[in-house]
C-alpha cells in the first residue's frame, strides 16, 4: 500500500542555520521558507535526489512542535512522510488494523497543497507516520 518515501521531516531550533548547513555544508538545493499556518509550523523543502528533507520550525505559540523541540532543544526527525495512492483507503485500511489517525481523522491540506494524514507514534515503532496523497 504504500509508496515512496516522500520526505523525512526535522524540527530545528534554527531555521536559517540549519538551512545554511544543507545549503553549504551539504551542498543540497534547499526552498524558500513557507509558512503553514494550519499546521503551525513554517517549512523549508530540501531536494535530494531521492527524497526531501523537511525542515520545520514552529508558527504560533502553540505549535505543535514547541512540546518536541522542548524536549529536544537540538532539534530531532519528527516524522516521515510515506505517498499512498488513495489516503481515505490508506486511512480506513489502518484503522481496521488497530492504528489511530490524529486529529479529527479527516485529511488535511498539506505542505505540498495534497491531503495529508498522521499515525499515531505508539502504533509504528515511536515514529510519527505522516501519509500523504500523491
Ligand atoms: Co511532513
Amino acid at each position: 500500500m504504500i509508496g515512496r518515501l516522500n520526505h523525512v521531516a526535522i524540527a530545528v531550533p534554527d531555521l536559517d542555520a540549519a538551512a545554511d548547513l544543507y545549503r553549504n555544508a551539504l551542498g543540497a538545493k534547499v526552498g524558500d521558507p513557507q509558512d503553514e499556518p494550519d499546521h503551525g509550523v513554517t517549512v523549508i523543502f530540501i531536494e535530494l535526489p531521492n527524497t526531501k528533507i523537511e525542515l520545520l520550525y514552529p508558527l504560533g505559540d502553540d505549535s505543535p512542535i514547541n512540546g518536541f523541540l522542548e524536549k529536544n532543544p537540538s532539534g530531532g526527525i519528527h516524522h516521515v512522510c510515506y505517498e499512498v495512492e488513495d489516503i481515505i483507503a490508506a486511512r480506513d485500511k489502518l484503522k481496521a488494523s488497530g492504528a489511530r489517525v490524529l486529529g479529527n481523522g479527516e485529511p488535511k491540506i498539506g505542505a505540498h497543497g495534497k491531503p495529508v494524514l498522521f499515525l499515531h507514534p505508539k502504533d509504528f515503532q515511536g515514529t510519527l507516520v505522516e501519509l500523504e496523497q500523491v
